[in-house]
């Protein structure tokens, strides 16, 4: 069966590496996995004062995690750590109190950027905050994507080692999911 996917790009920039690396990742998964691209660039900055009454944008991105099977982060690094506009979605998602979509989502991370550390730090940070709100993350493999000219050819991946490496990500990632959706033992 697939799996819906809900994916939060990290960046708002229309030529955002990640969100390039992101619609790859989308023909490559399918069918097992079948991503689609949760907007965040209309979300306003979480404000407390405003969560008595949610804003439109909000309440149409909580609906669109709370629908999905499972949550993947396509982070870009900006000085060594996920971005401003990711942090700002993942408030939103986690609250008010006693709504928090993410809670129990099965939930994978991945990014690229130019630089040659491939968003190491900012994984290493993103993994420490999505694990506190209840996103049950998955590990390997590790997706640390070094963007460069040639690295999608038409919009898919070109290097044939990088595709096998993502095709075996997708199906470690569904059976997460599978796994994660299992109905509980009873005794
Ligand atoms: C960057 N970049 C960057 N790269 C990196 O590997 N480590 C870093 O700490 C940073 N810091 C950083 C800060 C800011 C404010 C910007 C704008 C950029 C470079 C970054 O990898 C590059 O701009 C990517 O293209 C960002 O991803 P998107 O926006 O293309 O998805």
């Amino acid at each position: 069966m697939t799996a819906k996917v809900a994916v939060i790009v990290g960046s708002l920039r229309k030529g955002s590496v990640n969100r390039q690396f992101a619609e790859a990742l989308a023909k490559l998964a399918r069918p097992k996995l079948e991503l689609e691209i949760v907007e965040i660039g209309d979300l306003p900055l979480y404000d407390q004062d405003r969560e008595s009454e949610l804003p439109a944008s909000v309440q149409r991105f909580k609906r669109q995690i709370e629908s999905a099977d499972a949550v993947l982060f396509v982070t870009p690094e900006y000085n060594r750590t996920f971005s401003a506009a990711l942090k700002n979605a993942i408030e939103w998602g986690s609250r008010p109190w006693g709504k928090n979509s993410w809670i129990g989502k099965p939930g994978a991370i991945a990014g690229a950027t130019l630089g040659a550390v491939g968003t190491a730090a900012a994984q290493s940070q993103l993994r420490s905050v999505v694990g506190a709100i209840g996103v049950a993350l998955t590990v390997q493999p590790e997706i640390y994507l070094n963007f460069r000219e040639d690295t999608l050819k038409d919009g898919e991946i070109a290097d044939e080692n990088f595709r096998k490496l993502l095709q075996d990500w997708t199906h470690a990632f569904a059976d997460w999911i599978a796994r994660l959706k299992a109905p509980a033992l009873t005794f």
